[in-house]
């Protein structure tokens, strides 16, 4: 399929489509794209245990690492449109190199990328866009960070550069922690994306994550969601991946969406723009709405996971096209999106020792609620079947388990209900996702 679509009056057929990935964000993003009528084929690679309980969609046996068998499948397959779910190949550049075969490509190109693969470049592009964000200081080595820290004299938030899989951040409270985690980062703990560090100054506030899908020209806004990010109960424990959410995030109203589209997204498509980037996939904002206003605590290039698990079933069917229609540089020939009025809540079950050490390998049994045509849906990520033909574990995170309601209450209720009929050893989840808005 051609990427540039000015000639183009409509947009061309969706009927095959790739998804590279193998997480709870691609299962989600398979189900939800298959939703599109005239779909015949969703392949994920390489999927995991979840991806064909959608009759519509197929495992292929390709890591997202590998480039070449993706490019290669793209061929074979004749598909019309790929989704790259994650920041790993997105930073590696897999949508340039798609985009050389003339593919229709979800997921910004390298340069994109960088938003979320150096902390360093998105801090100077937010300070070039006077985008709101933390204050921060760059040290390219031990004893510089520490001399900043002398200098400074408070507690800092310490950040890897570099992608360190959500683990190379620590918010400090105290200049001893600073320095410790300094050192922690500098020991080589996080290969090359340790090489440098930003210092942040500590910002207060609760946090929200806004998604906007962008044609590298036009945004369109999608709901807000609330992530969980630490492990345990009252938001303790070490940063996860993420161990729940819902969307929408009650905290952003109308009023502060439009201000964080004026202040923050807009200005970061402008700013791309005028870098020659053209930017076509997701910008995710985190950000902490301070007393001052919101301000950006990161970008991710990507949905979130498991922020997409909580958003993907609130999306009408012409959600692939719209993704379609941003690959291609055309969001204004997209449909227009219809996105429901309910509550989507999302809670994570995870295998014990996740995140430093998760245990694999055991069975999963589930136990499916009887009655019929309730809004849950399971979303897999560390599954697969073993040799025996059991689902078992094969990765921290393990199943997500979403359901819609006309309130919050409704909605975790359903979700609540459903884990108890999924078991393995050691599963674990946390029992207070959406604690802000459950009552
Ligand atoms: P990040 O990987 O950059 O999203 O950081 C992980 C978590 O660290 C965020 O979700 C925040 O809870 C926290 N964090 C990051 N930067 C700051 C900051 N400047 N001030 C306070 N907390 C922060
Ligand atoms: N849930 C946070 C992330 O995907 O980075």
């Amino acid at each position: 399929m051609k990427q540039d679509m000015t000639s183009i009056k409509n947009l061309p057929p969706l009927r095959k489509v790739l998804i590279v990935g193998g997480g709870g964000r691609e299962n989600a993003l398979a189900w939800a794209i298959a939703k599109f009528e005239k779909i015949e084929k969703v392949f994920v690679a390489p999927g995991n245990a979840g991806t064909e309980s959608n009759n519509s969609c197929k495992c292929l046996d390709i890591e997202e690492s590998d480039s070449k068998g993706i490019k290669q499948a793209c061929q074979s397959l004749n598909v019309d449109l790929v989704v790259i779910g994650g920041e790993k190949p997105l930073s590696l550049g897999l949508a340039d190199q798609l985009r050389e075969d003339g593919l229709a490509v979800f997921g910004p190109g390298k340069n994109g990328a960088q938003l979320e693969a150096s902390k360093n470049w998105a801090k100077e592009l937010m300070y070039e866009a006077s985008i709101p964000t933390a204050k921060y200081w760059l040290a390219n080595s031990k004893e510089e960070a520490s001399e900043l820290l002398k200098k400074i004299g408070t507690p800092l938030v310490v950040k890897a550069d570099g992608l360190a899989s959500g683990k190379g951040v620590s918010v400090c409270n105290s200049i001893e922690d600073t320095q410790a985690s300094i050192n922690e980062v500098f020991s080589g703990k996080f290969g090359k994306a340790g090489e440098k560090i930003i210092l942040e100054e500590c910002l207060q506030g609760p946090e929200v994550s806004i998604f906007a899908i962008s044609d590298g020209e036009n945004l369109i806004i999608l709901p807000t969601a609330q992530d969980h990010k630490r492990l345990l109960d009252g938001d303790k424990g070490p940063n996860t991946g993420g161990m729940g959410a819902y969307a929408p995030a009650k905290i952003v109203d109308a009023e502060k969406l439009q201000q964080i589209k004026k202040t923050i997204l807009l200005p970061t498509l402008e700013i791309l723009k005028k870098k020659n980037i053209n930017y076509r996939g997701v910008i995710y904002a985190g950000l902490m709405l301070t007393k001052q206003g919101p301000k950006v605590i990161e970008y991710n290039c990507r949905f979130g996971d498991p922020e997409c698990q909580a958003l993907m079933p609130l999306m009408g069917a012409e959600l692939a096209q719209v993704i379609q229609a941003a690959a291609l540089g055309a969001l204004e020939k997209a449909p227009q999106l219809k996105i429901s009025q309910s509550i989507s809540a999302c809670v994570v079950a995870s295998t014990s020792g996740y995140p430093e050490n998760p245990k694999k390998g055991d069975v999963i049994s589930i136990t499916q609620n009887k009655k019929k045509d309730l809004p849950i849906q399971l979303f897999h990520s560390g599954t697969k079947l073993n040799s025996e033909g059991n689902l078992v574990t094969s990765g921290g995170r393990v199943l997500s388990v979403v359901a819609q309601g006309d309130n919050y209450k409704d909605a975790f209720k359903l979700v609540y209900e459903t884990l108890k009929g999924i078991n393995f050893n050691g599963i674990y989840y946390r029992n207070d996702i959406g604690y802000q808005v459950r009552n």
